[in-house]
């Protein structure tokens, strides 16, 4: 992990947030490369979500809703991790994170000093809306995105003529004041999130909670990643969350260990009948095709909810690797390659001159203008082309374009693939369809 915090910082995936006065735990800034590859990554997964499935359409609801709708969804009494304090030592831990004889005996892990008691901790961060600081004005920032997709069920339904089953999808921010946040943007106070809620008919939720668990498994596939280190875990009864009828995850290992990576959720009717009961609006389905007389349901819930931050950091960790090559007799000289998908990719192809003189540095310039209408194409003519080379490998740029002589004389262009270091000769007039093609085809080999 650390090698890819260090990584991370280096080449402008992730700063740690406000370095300048000592940073602020729990959160993180993006940086140009980093910005690049959470987009692909929303982009990758919201053209999964909507524009391949006909029956899933998008919203984006805001982060401050009404403050009944915590109440309703269970969050202000249920949302809560167990708290215990050192005394001495001041340092704070999740009660169930630490050894039970440690709170039985009421002694710190780390000190062996006095803890206090346990007590419930409310994750959701609380402001103030308008000028009084008072309860009546009393804010959440939302904890999941979830919630502004059920709230909003019946207006998708009126103004898109959805009808069940159907799914609406969503990614935005969401906040929680989590207690420990550590490795690195695994955990973190601020981040994002990419939610879908299938909404289905009584009945039908378990066959649709296994079609969704397959769906999300394929998607991971179709990212070319690492799937041996990608596995199913099931939520114990006593470990599920307040609405989950049933919940499995799907982990990562990350260098950390096994962790959640996302969670499919079968989440019953209780949303839309808790919103039901807490707004007194009538939250039924009126199903017009069910024979003669319409049949009435509250909708039960089948979610997929993956952290896109999380979900970067796993391309982060996925992607790395360090490769021994053999380089101007050096036989031991390493190079660090990020192997992301092209699909999500920062950068999908870098024009480099050969040599900056005799017009080379003209005509780079000038195929890289064409890339850039179709892909997202850096240029870069400082340095030898060796080592050119290797800083497109640690942005994981998968395909880089070498501009030479030859390509003066026969308009042809040197096309290196990032993986098998291997270069081939490509007329100028076909490297765009060439690379929509290596897009397409790709498959990671290590
Ligand atoms: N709507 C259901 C829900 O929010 P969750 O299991 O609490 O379920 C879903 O969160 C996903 O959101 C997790 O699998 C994780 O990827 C991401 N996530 C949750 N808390 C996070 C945090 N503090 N920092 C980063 N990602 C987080």
């Amino acid at each position: 992990m650390e090698k890819i915090t260090s990584l991370a910082k280096r080449r402008g995936f992730v700063y740690q947030s406000s370095e300048i006065y000592g940073g602020q735990n729990g959160a993180w800034d993006y940086g140009p490369l980093g910005i690049e590859l959470k987009n692909r990554l929303a982009q990758a997964w919201w053209k999964e979500m909507t524009q391949l499935n006909d029956d899933i359409v998008g919203l984006d609801a805001a982060i401050l809703m009404h403050p009944r709708t915590w109440e309703a969804s269970g969050h202000v009494e249920n949302f809560t991790d167990p708290l215990v304090d050192c005394k001495k030592c001041k340092s704070r831990f999740r009660s169930d994170h630490i050894p039970e004889e440690n709170i039985a005996a009421k002694k710190c892990p780390d000190c062996g000093g006095e803890l206090t008691d346990v007590r419930k901790f409310n994750l959701m961060f609380t402001t103030h809306i308008g000028a009084a600081e008072d309860t009546a004005s009393l804010i959440y920032l939302r904890p999941e995105t979830a919630q502004g997709i059920f709230v909003n069920y019946k207006n998708v339904i009126q103004s898109s003529r959805m009808k069940i089953p159907f799914g609406i999808a969503q990614i935005g921010k969401a906040f929680r004041n989590e207690i420990v946040t550590r490795n690195f943007i695994f955990r973190t106070c601020e981040f994002e999130q990419m939610e879908m809620q299938f909404f289905v008919k009584p009945g039908t939720d378990e066959e649709w909670y296994e079609e969704w668990k397959r769906r999300r498994w394929a998607y991971y596939e179709k990212l070319g990643l690492k799937m041996d280190h990608f596995r199913w875990r099931q939520h114990g009864v006593d470990e599920r969350s307040h609405y989950a009828k049933d919940a499995w995850d799907i982990e990562y290992l990350f260098p950390m260990g096994w962790r959640e990576l996302e969670g499919i959720h079968n989440r019953s009717d209780y949303d839309l009948s808790r919103h039901s009961e807490y707004s007194g609006k009538d939250m039924q389905y009126i199903d017009q095709e069910s024979g003669e007389s319409a049949a009435r349901y509250i909708p039960f819930i089948v979610e997929t909810s993956a952290g896109l931050t999380r979900n970067l950091l796993m391309t982060l960790c996925d992607a790395y690797d360090e490769e021994k090559v053999a380089d101007k007799g050096n036989e031991d000289d390493i190079r660090t390659v990020m192997r992301f998908h092209p699909v999500i990719a920062p950068v999908t192809v870098a024009v480099l001159p050969l040599m900056r003189k005799d017009g080379l540095a003209e005509l780079a310039q000038d195929i890289r203008k064409e890339l850039k209408e179709d892909f997202a194409a850096d240029y870069d003519q400082a340095g030898a082309i060796g080592r050119r080379y290797r800083r497109q490998d640690e942005a994981g740029t998968p395909f880089c374009v070498t501009i030479d002589y030859e390509s003066k004389e026969n308009n042809s262009v040197t096309l290196r693939f990032r993986d098998s270091m291997e270069q081939i000769r490509v007329p100028r007039a076909e490297l765009s369809e060439r690379l929509r093609k290596e897009i397409k085809e790709y498959k990671r080999v290590k």
